[in-house]
C-alpha cells in the first residue's frame, strides 16, 4: 500500500483526498493540519466545511484508508507522496502587499518536509502559487546536507466550492507539470497513476511545471474576467433600458463565446479570483510588463466598482437617505451551496451600508455564524436571522446578495406585507420573478435591467 499525505485540511486539501481515498482504496491517505479544530471536525460528524455530498463521502471512506490527524511529522515520515494545499493569501505586509502571495505557509512546509522525510519523495503544489514557486521548493528541499531526492510536480486544483464533490469525481481535465526529464517525467508518471483510477486518460493533461503553475492563474483570471465583463455591460444596460439576461443570452449562444459564466450579479466573491489576478498583476509588473498588469488588473477594479454601484443605487432609489432605515441583506456566502464568506461582495456591501447608518439584519442559511465574525465590530448595529421571514419584518428594503434556491420559493406576498412601505428590493443576483414581486406591491431593482417602480 502506497502512503499519501497531504498538508492543509482545507476547502481543497479535505475534498481532494477524500476523492483520492475513495477511487484508490490501495493507497492510504493522510492528511494533517496545524489548526487541531478543523482536524477534529473533520473527525466528527459536523465537518469544517459545508459542500453537498462531501459528508457522505468522507464517512465512506475515513478510517478505511482517509485519516486526519495533526501529526505531520509522522505523516512526512510514512509518505511516498505529499501534496501540499495550504493556504496561499495575498500579502498585506511589506513588498508586494495587497497583491503578491503570501508563501510564508507554503515555505514552511517545504522546511517541514525536508527535515522529517526520511526517503525520496514527490512534492506536489496542489495550492495555487505563482509561476516557478516550485524551482523555489526544489531549492529549499535541496539545500544544506540532505540525500534524499525531492521532485516536485505541479497540480492546480479547479474544484469550485457548491459543486467541489462533482468537480472532483468528473473534473473538466486534471493538470500535471513537471520536469522534462526523467526523473521528472517519471513522478509525473506516478501523479498519473493516481487520478486514471477514475479519470479518463485523455481529460489528464501533462505539461512544463511553468505552464501548469501559469495554467491555474490563467483559467480563474478569465473565469473572472467574464463576470466583470458581463458586469460592465450591466451598467450599460441601466442606462439604456436593455436587459443583460437578453443581452446574456444572444452572446452566450455564439458557440465561440458559450453561455457559462455569463450572469451578472453584485460581484465575484470567494477566497481565489481576486487574490490569483492580483498575484498575476504582480508578476507581470516584477516581468516588467505593464500594460499586462493594467489590463488584468481592470477585473479587479470593475468587481469593486460593481459593488460600489450597487450601493450608490440603493441610497439614490431610497429617497438619497438611508441613515436610521432597516435594510435585510438576504444571503452572506459567496456564492449559493457554501458556508463560505471570504471575499463575499455582501461583507463590503454591508461594510458600505454601515458606514450609512443603516440598521442591517442579515439572513443565509449557511453563512450565518461566518457573518457574525467578518463584521463583528459593527456589535449590535446588525441583527442575525435564520428566519429570512424575521429578518425582513418592518424592513424598507431587501437586497438578494447569494443566489440560494431557496430564496425563489418564500412567500413574497408575506414579505411584502411585513415590510415598511414603501418596501423596495435590489436583486443583486437576478434570481427572483421581478414581475411577480411588482405585483405583491414592491418597488423592484434587479442588476441590468429596468427598474419597476410604483413611485410616482
Ligand atoms: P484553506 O485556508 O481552507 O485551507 C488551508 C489549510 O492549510 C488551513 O486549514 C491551514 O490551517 C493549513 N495550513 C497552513 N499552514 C500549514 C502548515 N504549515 N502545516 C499544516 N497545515 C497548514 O485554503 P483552501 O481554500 O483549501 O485553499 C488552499 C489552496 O488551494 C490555495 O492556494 C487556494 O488558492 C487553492 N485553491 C482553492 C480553491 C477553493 O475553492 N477554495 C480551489 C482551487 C484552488
Ligand atoms: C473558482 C473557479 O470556478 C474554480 O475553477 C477554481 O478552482 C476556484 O475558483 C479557486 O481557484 O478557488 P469558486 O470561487 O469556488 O471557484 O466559485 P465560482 O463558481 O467560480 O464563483 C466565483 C464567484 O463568481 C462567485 O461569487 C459567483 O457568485 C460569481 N459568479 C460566477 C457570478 O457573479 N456570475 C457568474 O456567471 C458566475
Amino acid at each position: 500500500m502506497k502512503n499519501i499525505l497531504c498538508i492543509g485540511a482545507g476547502y481543497v486539501g479535505g475534498p481532494t483526498m477524500a476523492i483520492i481515498a475513495l477511487k484508490c482504496p490501495t493507497y492510504k491517505v493522510n492528511v494533517v493540519d496545524i489548526n487541531a479544530d478543523r482536524i477534529a471536525a473533520w473527525n466528527s460528524d459536523e465537518l469544517p466545511i459545508y459542500e453537498p455530498g462531501l459528508q457522505e463521502l468522507v464517512e465512506k471512506t475515513r478510517g478505511r484508508n482517509l485519516f486526519f490527524t495533526t501529526d505531520i511529522v509522522q505523516g512526512i515520515k510514512e509518505a511516498d507522496i505529499i501534496f501540499v494545499s495550504v493556504n496561499t493569501p495575498t500579502k498585506t505586509f511589506g513588498r508586494g502587499a495587497g497583491r503578491a502571495a503570501d508563501l510564508q505557509y507554503w515555505e514552511k512546509t517545504a522546511r517541514q518536509i525536508k527535515q522529517h522525510a526520511n526517503k525520496d519523495l514527490i512534492v506536489v503544489e496542489k495550492s495555487t502559487l505563482p509561476v516557478r514557486t516550485a524551482a523555489a521548493m526544489e531549492r529549499i528541499l535541496h539545500s544544506g546536507e540532505n540525500e534524499r531526492h525531492f521532485e516536485v510536480l505541479s497540480n492546480p486544483e479547479f474544484l469550485a466550492e457548491g459543486t467541489a464533490v462533482n468537480d472532483l469525481k468528473k473534473p473538466d481535465r486534471v493538470l500535471i507539470g513537471g520536469r522534462n526529464n526523467e526523473l521528472g517525467q517519471a513522478a509525473v508518471k506516478e501523479l498519473v497513476k493516481i487520478y486514471a483510477h477514475w479519470v479518463k486518460r485523455d481529460k489528464i493533461l501533462t505539461a512544463n511545471t511553468w505552464s501548469s503553475e501559469l495554467s491555474k492563474l490563467v483559467a480563474n483570471a478569465f473565469l473572472a474576467q467574464r463576470v466583470s465583463s458581463i458586469n460592465s455591460i450591466s451598467a450599460i444596460c441601466e442606462a439604456t433600458e436593455a436587459n443583460i439576461s437578453e443581452v446574456s443570452r444572444a452572446v452566450g449562444m455564439d458557440s465561440r463565446i458559450g453561455p457559462k459564466f455569463l450572469n451578472s450579479s453584485v460581484g465575484f466573491g470567494g477566497s481565489c479570483f481576486k487574490k490569483d489576478i492580483l498575484n498575476l498583476v504582480y508578476l507581470c509588473e516584477r516581468f516588467s510588463l505593464p500594460e499586462v498588469a493594467a489590463y488584468w488588473e481592470q477585473v479587479v477594479l470593475m468587481n469593486e466598482w460593481q459593488q460600489e454601484r450597487f450601493v450608490d443605487k440603493i441610497i439614490k432609489i431610497m429617497f438619497n437617505t438611508v441613515a436610521g432605515k432597516k435594510i435585510a441583506l438576504f444571503g452572506f456566502a459567496f456564492k449559493a451551496d457554501t458556508g463560505d464568506t471570504r471575499e463575499s461582495p455582501a461583507i463590503k456591501i454591508s461594510r458600505q451600508l454601515l458606514d450609512e447608518q443603516v440598521e442591517l439584519r442579515i439572513t443565509d442559511p449557511r453563512a450565518l455564524q461566518q457573518a457574525a465574525i467578518d463584521l463583528q465590530e459593527f456589535g449590535d448595529k446588525v441583527t442575525y436571522e435564520t428566519d429570512p421571514y424575521a429578518a425582513a419584518k418592518n424592513c424598507h428594503a431587501l437586497a438578494i446578495m447569494t443566489e440560494w434556491e431557496c430564496y425563489k420559493d418564500l412567500d413574497w406576498q408575506r414579505l411584502y406585507d411585513s415590510m415598511e412601505k414603501p418596501a423596495f428590493i435590489f436583486d443583486g443576483r437576478n434570481i427572483l420573478d421581478h414581475e411577480k414581486l411588482y405585483e405583491y406591491g414592491f418597488n423592484v431593482y434587479p442588476i441590468g435591467k429596468p427598474g419597476m417602480s410604483r413611485l410616482v
